[in-house]
């Protein structure tokens, strides 16, 4: 879509600039935000702007460092040690991000990481005034920076300002434990527009306004004392073209990679997450045991190779989860491993996208459940890097975002670990017409909702409002 105005999207992770052009992953990269926001970025062109991923001792101030990438700039702002350890690694990811995904007995409430997170906000918004020309859109992405709207309408910002969250909103009793969850919502209905992914986070959203402000629901327009914001719904996805198998199929191959014998009759699954407690990685691991102990005669043919990036290294919750993969992944295989057979490979690392889209290729089964996930990229880029005649089968956790349009997939339930396990033996039984019929149907939902939809879908609302 041609915008009348600059693009500015403002979201806390920006691709490293040394690797903007490169589709080289770390940890620094990996995640569904980079990948949407950077596939409409190079579309629409514009500023990105946010924070470098560098942290220095000194003390930082305002301003900002921009390069330039064809048409994309690229405006990164530096964070202190402390900052990122209470703004980022405090309040974002300890508060913010198992609140959002509903893990209430994971959430740390700490006055002072919340103080950080107002003052960081604060800084990105003195930071990007002076880049700003007063016709240019701007589109805040995620919860690190619900408050930054509020601040540059503070600072003088009259111009198009909306804001788009990439990961679910809970149920209102849950968003309420969070003390400063009222003006939270308050500082929302500062934005023209808020898009979620997903009717039922709108709903979450919409409960918790009515009873923490107890305003009105206008349409599509939400409105408190002389406030209001339009509320939506704009799926994010990808851009199916990265993935399609005439395009990588043949490059990367998981055989070759790890060095897989062609054992006739050999299945692969393959699972693709950042190590994080949210995508539900010990319970896969339960299910992939569960299954061998049912089906023995999955025995010596049947691989599961785990990828799971490394992700918020340093936070206590995230090296836990490690350990607890890492010594599942250990008995489990050193229960069932045979001569020649090692049951699970697990790799913690990243992958780049190409190297990714010829795994997916060459998977019978794609193991996509999180116990709760905004939306899931993997999903839709598993579906679309199949080969139409001999398509291998996405398995979906019905607690992701994916799963309201996806509905092709198999849908499981990952805390029911024997029902996932049975299902997922069916999905390595299924004939091809079955398989082809749900992938022709699942390619369809891909390239309905990509990247580009979402991001031209959004900024057409944002422009028309
Ligand atoms: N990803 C990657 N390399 C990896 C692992 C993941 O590039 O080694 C990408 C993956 O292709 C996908 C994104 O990271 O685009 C993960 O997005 P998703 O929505 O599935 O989950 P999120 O990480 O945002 O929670
Ligand atoms: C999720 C969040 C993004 C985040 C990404 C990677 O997709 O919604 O905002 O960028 O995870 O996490 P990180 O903490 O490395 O930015």
């Amino acid at each position: 879509m041609a915008l009348n105005s600059r693009l500015i999207v403002v979201s806390n992770r920006v691709p490293p600039a040394s690797g903007f052009e490169s589709q080289d992953r770390d940890e620094a990269s990996a995640g569904g935000l980079v990948t949407a926001v950077r596939a409409a970025m190079e579309q629409s062109g514009g500023m990105w702007f946010g924070w470098s991923g560098r942290s220095t001792r000194r003390r930082v101030t305002t301003g900002s460092t921009v390069r330039i990438f064809g048409r994309i700039q690229l405006a990164t702002i530096d964070l202190s040690d402390d900052e990122v350890s209470l703004f980022y690694l405090g309040f974002s990811n300890r508060t913010l991000w198992p609140l959002l995904h509903s893990f209430p007995m994971r959430v740390v409430i700490r006055h002072d990481t919340y103080r950080a997170y107002r003052r960081i906000n604060l800084r990105f918004a003195q930071s990007l005034m002076p880049l700003l020309r007063s016709d240019d859109i701007i589109w805040i992405q995620d919860f690190h920076l619900f408050h930054l709207g509020y601040e540059l309408r503070r600072l003088g910002w009259r111009g198009k300002l909306g804001f788009f969250l990439h990961v679910p909103f809970p149920p209102a009793e849950i968003f309420n434990i969070m003390p400063w969850s009222r003006e939270t919502l308050e500082a929302l209905l500062h934005y023209d527009l808020v898009g979620l992914h997903d009717e039922r986070y709108l709903h979450n959203l919409v409960d918790a306004l009515d009873v923490e402000l107890g305003g009105e629901l206008n349409g599509d327009s939400y409105g408190y004392q002389g406030k209001s914001a339009r509320v939506g719904v704009f799926p994010i996805g990808i851009d199916p073209d990265k993935f399609r198998p005439r395009e990588y199929g043949q490059q990367h191959k998981l055989s070759n990679e790890l060095g897989l014998a062609e054992v006739p009759d050999r299945r692969l699954i393959l699972g693709v997450d950042r190590l994080d407690y949210t995508k539900g990685i010990p319970h896969r691991l339960r299910i992939f045991e569960r299954m061998l102990e049912r089906h023995p005669n999955l025995g010596g043919k049947l691989i599961y190779i785990q990828i799971s990036s490394p992700s918020r290294t340093r936070v206590p919750e995230y090296v836990q989860e490690k350990e607890q993969v890492e010594r599942l992944v250990g008995q489990i295989n050193g229960r069932f491993s045979e001569a020649g057979w090692v049951p699970i490979r697990y790799l913690y690392r990243s992958y780049s996208q190409s190297e990714l889209a010829g795994f997916y290729h060459e998977t019978d089964v794609c193991l996509v459940t999180p116990l709760r996930d905004g939306m899931n990229l993997v999903a839709k880029e598993f579906v679309a890097a199949q080969d139409v005649d001999s398509p291998g089968v996405l398995v979906l956790s019905r607690f992701t975002g994916a799963a309201s349009t996806m509905k092709d997939a198999v849908i499981v339930n990952p805390y029911d670990v024997e029902g996932t396990a049975e299902a997922t033996y069916q999905a390595l039984r299924m004939p091809v017409s079955e398989r082809r019929r749900r992938n022709r149907s699942l390619l369809s939902v891909v390239e309905r909702y990509s990247s580009q939809s979402w991001s031209d879908s959004f900024c057409a609302a944002l422009q028309d409002i």
